[in-house]
């Protein structure tokens, strides 16, 4: 809405929530505050924050002046029930359906922003239309208007966007939409579509992007077992232009908070029509980006002989990517549990992380420990410097790419830390040539020279 709100000047931008805390956190004065870290963002809010942005708790006044509502709550993957594990719980979509229906006036456009399963615009229709004060010039349409940005190129992704999806089945609504994007989208960029088709659009872009790294990734496997190497075998296939070179970077597997839970709406929604071969091959994208991370878990315990018993072990970037404070479904989180689980000592960095975060990711194998007598004392710290994460550690992690990793000084390194010490790159991100002249070793992912025997 920020970047709604800087090309479209003339319009009025409110965002509401009922958590009064973070609607604070947006108030805020210290621009350092906002909730989410986003490059560029800050500087965006500062421009229009208070002109034609406003960020409140008062929903019901919003909702009441409304021409336009962006439903853009967030829709977790449901925990119990029918479907659990796989589809996305909609709670809170439904909760807004019913609190606009009620409270709407005239003609009101409904726009679906978060994410969401295949026939959710169907749902929202239902509860829209089946209120019992709706009075008779209460009118509302429903547009589906999915989401493709990326955390941390967010601002870039809005501005210039690959396209834009408006799906519907009210012309003069979608033009509406289409119009405030005019303000700053050439039109070409800009796609109509049938609701269906614009939702089943998103989960299908988000599980394509995610079956490239599932792809790539299993082929990491195999160049450090034939002594290929996937940087290259990436770079030779990206030149084909039906392949293209972007999303072939080989890594710890994807994190973040959409395409495992898009990938399990898709294989949801298969398995509901029968089409049981088509979830089966969904679920496999997800399901190498798991074996991923065990795998590189086992990696490292059997280069540490197989014990961690009392290591200390160096995990830089907690983050599921860079330039980012988010840590949904990071790989770090699993590789951080079963480390911890071997009875290792982890120094945990991270550029934007905080501590606090960190802690809630562990909270079930802290207090695995806790339970444990004999292990009551603190299995992991977080640190803000680097370098004292390093000292006097048994082997590193590199676990997220943020910039200052590429530009580590491993000559410190080599006279501050133990011997043998191990360097496990999972973002291939080590340039240095000079490691084992300096007396380290280094493993680095989908390359042939890291071959565990
Ligand atoms: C992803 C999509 O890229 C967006 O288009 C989409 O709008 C968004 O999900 C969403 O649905 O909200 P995001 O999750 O922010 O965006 O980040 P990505 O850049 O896609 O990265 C996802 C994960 O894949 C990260 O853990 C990243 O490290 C990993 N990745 C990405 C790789 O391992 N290799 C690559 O080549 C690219």
């Amino acid at each position: 809405m920020a970047v709604f709100a800087k090309n479209c000047p003339d319009i009025e931008f409110e965002v509401v929530d009922i958590n009064q805390d973070r609607i604070n956190a947006w108030n805020s004065d210290d621009l350092g505050q906002l909730p989410v870290f986003e490059p560029g963002l800050s500087e965006i809010i500062d421009l229009v924050r208070g002109k034609n942005l406003t960020f409140s708790t008062n929903v019901h006044d919003s909702i009441k002046k409304a021409d336009m509502i962006f439903i853009s709550v967030n829709t977790p993957i449901k925990r119990k029930g029918i479907g659990a594990g796989e589809t996305s719980d909609l709670r809170w979509v439904e909760s807004c359906a019913r609190q606009i229906s009620e409270i709407a006036q005239e003609h009101t456009i409904v726009v679906e922003k978060s994410t969401l399963p295949v026939k959710t615009a169907q749902t929202i229709k239902d509860i829209l239309f089946s209120t019992d004060c709706l009075s008779e010039d209460t009118k509302f349409s429903v547009l589906s208007n999915p989401e493709f940005l990326a955390e941390g190129t967010a601002i870039r992704d809005l501005e210039v966007p690959d396209r834009v999806l408006i799906g519907g089945d009210d012309i003069e609504a979608m033009n509406s939409l289409k119009n405030l994007y005019l303000n700053w989208i050439p039109e070409k960029k800009l796609i109509f579509t049938n609701l269906w088709s614009s939702e089943l659009s998103k989960l299908t872009a988000n599980a394509f992007l995610a079956q490239r790294i599932s792809s790539i990734n299993s082929i990491s496997a195999i160049c450090e077992a034939t002594g290929a190497d996937v940087s290259e075998v990436a770079d030779a296939i990206g030149k084909d232009s039906r392949i293209g070179s972007k999303f072939l970077k080989s890594g710890p597997g994807f994190g973040g908070s959409c395409f495992k839970k898009d990938i399990l709406n898709l294989v949801y929604l298969a398995k509901y029509y029968g089409l049981y071969e088509v979830a089966d091959y969904w679920r496999s994208v997800v399901e190498i980006n798991h074996w991923q991370q065990k795998r590189i878990y086992e990696i490292i315990v059997k280069k540490l002989f197989g014990n961690l018993a009392d290591k200390k072990i160096a995990i830089l970037g907690f983050a599921f990517k860079k330039d980012t404070n988010d840590t949904r479904e990071s790989p770090s989180i699993e590789i951080c549990k079963n480390l911890l689980n071997e009875g290792a000592f982890l120094s945990i960095h991270d550029v934007k992380v905080t501590k606090e975060v960190i802690e809630k990711n562990l909270l079930d194998t802290n207090s695995y420990f806790l339970d444990n007598p004999k292990l009551n004392k603190p299995r992991w710290e977080f640190q803000s410097d680097l370098y004292k994460s390093i000292k006097n550690s048994d082997a590193v992690i590199l676990l997220t790419e943020w910039e200052i990793y590429e530009n580590i000084n491993w000559v410190w390194v080599s006279s501050n830390v133990k011997k043998p010490f191990w360097i496990f790159d999972t973002r291939l991100i080590v340039k240095d040539k000079k490691i084992k002249e300096l007396g380290m070793n280094l493993w680095q992912l989908g390359n042939s020279n890291s071959k565990v025997n």
